[in-house]
This record gives structure tokens, sequence and C-alpha cells, in this order.
């Protein structure tokens, strides 16, 4: 690509007085990354950053179909980098009245500027914690990655714990206001401008950047049961048999710690116990339909075969006696992979669940390995941790790029890049309303998160966190503590007493009817996810990109767009109303199909089984008819609901699901398309499997 110019300039640093250890960085340069895209590079960045542990190329060719021929939107001249012995610190100009959002998974944050005193400016601290509910700025995904509602976005490239003080600090000299990017250990750092002009294009740009958003297997849209950790194959076939008796949606059965000899730490072999006869057990789970997912952490037990031969490959510090493979060297990764081949891949397993990869950083007993631990590869702990996720899903990845396959696994840490990923993350923490928080704040920063469900408060809290998980990523059902299904009694402790529910036949016809419709969402959420992979647009989003200049959604943290056209705006058990504004445009509601004006609040106050939807005007909205689980023939029949007057088209991607033929070219895209009274679908593609959809009705909503 011949670029322009302005694309390559050298960068006029800040001067810099030389005092002790500090001193003046003195080739800081601005490139062009792809077009509004800029790197500015500070002194001698460390080797091992997210840039250099990518997943996947940037997508060029998706960039450049978003041309951008603007200067780059801060103003360079208030860009500055200071190298101490500490590390690096740069300043970025703010304006009054800017909002930042982003910054990795954050449960209990939203507007990162604002502090629960109603101040301006806050210091973040990005640290991998599995304790999410804080107000510091650790996350099971902390990402260096922001964006502005001045509409551009700032990517640290870094795998220190770096701290951004979102205005909160005042240098001496300069009286505007600031944000403060804290590096430590670092003497030299790139930092990358995202242009806008919107946030949305921001993120698009950032997720294009990381190589573009991952498109799941259509079975991974579909229900995820996980079963008691400790249950062996005669129970864990006996309850799959009993949710397929049910009727209750499900593609996925998670095997937890159970399956293994050892787990805390993992020996990756079988109790056979338990299973006598691991491919009995997977052969008979295939025969019902389900997709196996298993769940194991990295920390290799003396007892696991590989123990030796991973030993030189991994950290000098031992994690519940187990080694911690350094992922960063081909070698642990081949040796950690030959045993996971032998116990899972090989057997076809079609996903993994890679627990505890997160950490504590502030407790007196943090059970992971230490922030000194030293890796072969030359990682030290603290860069390890900020990587390790990452590290770990890449290579637990490996087997399925290798057969073509797609994956979708859950996965307890992440960091920068990770939208190609095909991994959710998920937690232990499990408030309702900061699982909320979690869908809303997920899209800033190409991260996937599943607000899981497990046991519940009441019948009402059981049914509303089923309404949410419903509209994310990865529908979990997770009852790897109970052993009963959580709509045959919710209380933890009865339900592993046996004592169930005696409502539990309404409650189980309830829960499945939500699960249906998760089911009959699919098709829809799937052209959300395609979208994703070729244009970097997050399938699950804050109103906030939707509707940057709208003020009334700059602090909405409990409503969220799922695809282009449902708003969603859960409710908590408890609760017999709430407001919901809704941004410019008509809606609908999905229950009622009564019409709202936009730019106003509605106050809902919608029954425990029905949350709150808003399909907005204008848009064709797909429907399936629910199926209880997707089979490799699946053909969705599909009422497209007719929504408003003038809906724009509906593209239906349709592939065969499961491989990555759709990237070369095996998918069809079907255009639906409404004008006045004549519907049509328009087909293209080189895909000849059988066919997904059937449009069986058109209805006016
Ligand atoms: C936790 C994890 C749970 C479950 C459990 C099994 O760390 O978050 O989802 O897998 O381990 O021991």
């Amino acid at each position: 690509m011949r670029l322009p110019r302005w694309f390559s300039f050298v960068f006029p640093l800040c001067a810099l007085a030389v005092h002790g250890a500090e001193y003046r960085s003195t080739t800081p340069r601005v490139d062009s990354v792809a077009p509004g895209i800029w790197r500015i590079h500070f002194g001698n960045p460390e080797l091992f950053t997210p840039t250099h542990f990518r997943s996947a190329p940037m997508d060029t060719a998706g960039l450049e179909k978003m041309p951008f021929s603007r200067p780059m939107p801060l103003d360079q001249a208030q860009i500055s980098c200071r190298i101490s012995d500490r590390g690096c610190s740069v300043l970025l100009p703010m304006t009054p009245g800017e909002s930042i959002y982003g910054l990795g998974l954050n449960t209990e944050l939203f507007d990162m500027t604002q502090t629960a005193k109603g101040q301006t400016g806050r210091r973040l601290f990005l640290k991998p914690t599995d304790s999410p509910e804080n107000d510091l700025g650790e996350s099971h995904a902390p990402v260096p990655f922001f964006v502005s509602s001045d509409g551009y976005g700032i990517f640290v490239d870094t795998a220190r714990f770096a701290s951004f003080y979102t205005g909160d600090v005042t240098p001496v000299g300069r009286g505007s206001k600031t944000m403060l990017v804290d590096v430590p250990a670092a003497k030299g750092l790139d930092v990358y401008v995202f242009a806008g002009p919107t946030m949305l294009d921001a993120v698009e740009r950032y997720n294009l950047f990381s190589g573009g958003g991952v498109v799941p297997p259509l079975w991974g849209l579909g229900v995820q049961y996980r079963g008691y950790g400790k249950f062996g194959a005669d129970e864990s076939l006996a309850l799959a048999a009993h949710l397929r008796a049910e009727r209750i949606p499900c593609d996925v059965w998670g095997v937890e710690p159970g399956w293994q000899s050892a787990s805390y730490s993992c020996s990756f072999v079988w109790d056979t116990s338990r299973f006598p006869d691991p491919h009995g057990f997977l052969a008979k789970m295939r025969d019902m339909g389900y997709r196996l997912n298993f769940w194991e952490h990295a920390f290799t037990s003396p007892s696991s075969p590989m123990y030796r031969e991973l030993q030189p490959w991994s950290g000098n510090y031992l994690v519940w006696g187990g080694l911690v493979p350094d992922f960063a060297t081909p070698q642990a990764r081949t040796i950690f992979l030959r045993q996971n081949d032998v116990s899972l891949f090989n057997r076809q397993v079609e996903a993994v669940k890679l627990d505890e990869c997160d950490y504590q950083p502030e407790s007196p007993t943090p059970w992971s390995f230490p922030l000194a631990t030293a890796f072969p590869s030359g990682l030290d702990g603290e860069q390890m941790h900020s990587l390790f996720g990452v590290l770990y899903q890449q290579t637990m990845l490996e087997p399925y790029r290798e057969k073509g396959l797609r994956t979708w696994g859950l996965v307890r840490n992440s960091q920068a890049l990770a939208a190609p990923l095909p991994y959710v993350l998920y937690s232990d923490s499990y408030d309702h309303r900061s699982y909320v928080r979690g869908l809303v704040n997920e899209g800033f920063g190409g991260l996937l998160w599943t607000p899981e469900v497990r046991d519940a408060a009441s019948i009402e809290d059981l049914y509303r966190r089923i309404e949410t998980v419903v509209f994310s990523s990865d529908a979990v059902i997770n009852s790897w503590f109970i052993k009963n299904p959580a709509w045959d009694q919710v209380d933890r402790d009865k339900n592993n007493r046996g004592e169930l529910m005696p409502e539990r036949e309404t409650v189980t016809d309830t829960v499945r009817k939500l699960l249906q419709l998760r089911m009959s969402f699919i098709p829809y959420l799937y052209t959300a996810f395609n979208e994703y992979h070729s244009t970097g647009k997050p399938p699950i989003r804050a109103l906030v990109l939707d509707w940057p200049d709208d003020p009334n959604v700059r602090e909405i943290d409990d409503e969220f767009m799922f695809g282009d056209s449902v708003l969603v705006a859960p409710m908590f058990a408890g609760q017999s109303s709430r407001n919901v504004y809704l941004p410019a445009g008509d809606w609908f509601d999905f229950w009622t199909h009564a019409k709202f004006g936009g730019g106003t609040t509605v106050e809902v106050t919608n029954g425990i089984t029905q949350i709150p939807l808003f399909v907005r005007s204008g848009t064709l909205l797909p429907l399936a008819e629910p199926v209880e689980h997707i089979k490799p023939d699946t053909c969705f029949n599909i009422t497209v609901n007719i929504v408003g007057n003038k809906p724009g088209d509906f593209t239906l991607y349709e592939d065969d699901g499961t491989t990555s033929d759709y990237a070369q070219g095996g998918q069809n895209q079907i255009q639906l398309h409404a004008n006045g009274a004549s519907h049509s679908v328009l087909g293209s593609g080189d895909y000849h499997g059988p066919p997904r959809f059937k449009i069986t009705a058109w209805k006016q909503f």
C-alpha cells in the first residue's frame, strides 16, 4: 500500500530535563500502521507485549475498507513520554467532559472517568484478578485499550500492570486535563492511536487490528450445561438423558474437574474410577447429540505423565504443587498439547474450559505464581500473569486450527487483541447486576463474556439470570456445585441433598421456554458474529457506541445492544419495574409489539419471565423455530419479522457451521429484502452443504 506523506513523520517530543536516572527519549516516531491507525514509538519497548504474541495477523483488507485520510485525532504536541528507572509515564491530552470506556472487562465500573463520589478522574490499575468485584480496574481481562467520547481509541502495548489516571493528575506547567499512563519497568513503549470519527469506528479498527472478531461454531451459540464437578460417567449420562427427555435445549455438555485423576493441580489423565470407559462415555454423549467441553487448568501435577518433560519449560515456582507451563515457548506448547491430545483432542472433544489462569493480586495469600517467577522464554511473572490467559487460549486453539475446525471454549483470563480468540470469559463472582455490566463493557475491548447461571436466591432470581445469559455470547448453565439443575431446586444445599422444589415442573416449563428464546435468536446472533469478523463491530455493545451523540446514554450501564436491532434491558430479582431509555429512532416492545418513540425513558413492568427487549424500527428480525440442539444438517425454519415501515436488508450467513471453510468462501450470504408487499431472498456464495435456513413466513411485527 502506498501511504500518503503525512502517514509517517518524525514526532516532536516535548523536551525533558535529564535528572538522575531519567533520560530523554530521542527518536520517538509516529508511523502509520493502517488507514486510521498510528503507532507512537517511544524509546526501547519491551519485547514481550501483546502485539508480540498476537493471535492473528491484522486484517488489513478489512481496515482498508474503512479508509481514513485525516491527521491523527489527538494533538501531537500534547503527547509526551518520560522514561526513567521506574518505567514509562505517558501523558495524553483530555478535554473537559470527556468520558473514557474500556480498559478491560470491568464489572463494577463503566465510564472510567467517574468515581462513586461523583468526582471526575480516577486511577485504574490494570491487573488480572479472579475477584472482579472491585473499583480499582482489576478484572478477568485487564486490557490496556480504551475509547474516548471524543471519538478515538488508545492501545498501550504492554504486558506490565499499568495504571491509567483518567484525568486525575495535574502535571506541573500543564493546566489542561491530562491522562497519565504509568507503565512500570519498560524503557520504551508503543502507543497506538485509533481514529474515529466515532467510538464505534475506533473499536472496529482495534478489533480489525487484532485480526477481526471470531466466528463461533453454530453449536457454540446453543445452550451449554455443565454438570456437577464430581459426576462420573453414569451420573453425567443420566442427567444428559434427562435434559433430552425434558426437551431442555442444550448443545454442549460441560465436564468439570471430576474427569481427571488429579485436578488441583491437573494430571490431564482420566479418572477411570469415575469414567471407566472414556471412549464409551464420549460416544454415548455424542449419540444424544451433545458436543463436549472439558474443564482443566494449566498447572501440571507431579502425577501427570508429562511432568518431567515439561519441567524445563516451566516457571520456577509451583502452583498447587503443579508446574506452570511456559506457553511462550513452542516446547511447552508441544508437550502440553501432546498430553491433551491423548486425553481430549484425539477423542474429538470440541472445546475446553481454561480455568484458574487469572490471579489474586491483592490477596495476602495469592494462590498463583509470584510476580518474581522466571520463565524459560524470558518472561517474568508480571508479564506472564498479563499474558497467561491469551497464551493458554492460543495453545489450546492450535489442534482445532490444524484440523480446520472451529471451537468455542471458556476462559477466566484474557488480555489485549483477543477478538479472534474463540473463548468466552466467565467468573465466580456472581452478582447479577455486575454481570450485566460485564455485557455492557465487553464490546469496548474485543472481549466476550458469559453471565453464567449457577444456583439462585429464588425462582425469580433464576429466571432473571437465565434471561440475561440468553442474551450473551454463550448461554452457560454452570452446575459445577449442584447435582440437580437449578430449575429442580434453586437452593444449593437443598439441591445437593436431593430436596427438589414442589414447583419444579412449572419452573422447568418456564426455563425451557426461556432457553427456546435463545435458540430462536441463533441465526440473528450468527449474523452479528459474522459481521464482528468482517467489520470488527462487536455483537454485544453499550448504547454509547451506537448513539455517541446522545448525552443520555453516556452513563447507561444496564442496557445493551444485542446485534444490530435488539436493545436488552435486563431486570433483577425483586424489581417489579424498571426504566428503560430508548435512544433515537422508533422502537417496538418485543413482547407486546407496542411502539415507542426514541429519546424517551419508558417504565416497564415486565413479568418475571419476560426480559425487556425492544426492537429497532426499520429492521428485519429473523427468528427461528427453536430446535433442541444443532445437528450437522439442522435447517432453521425462519419467520422474518418486518419491524416498522421501511426495513433495511438483513443478511443471513449460511455455512457448515463447524469448519473454517467459511473464511475461504464456503459461505452463502442470503440477503433478506422486504419491499412493501413483495419480499425477496437473494442468495450468493460457495456453500453447497445442507441448507441452513428456510424462510417459512414474513410477518409485520
Ligand atoms: C472454579 C471455576 C468454576 C468451576 C470450579 C471447579 O475455579 O470458576 O466454574 O469450574 O472451578 O472446581
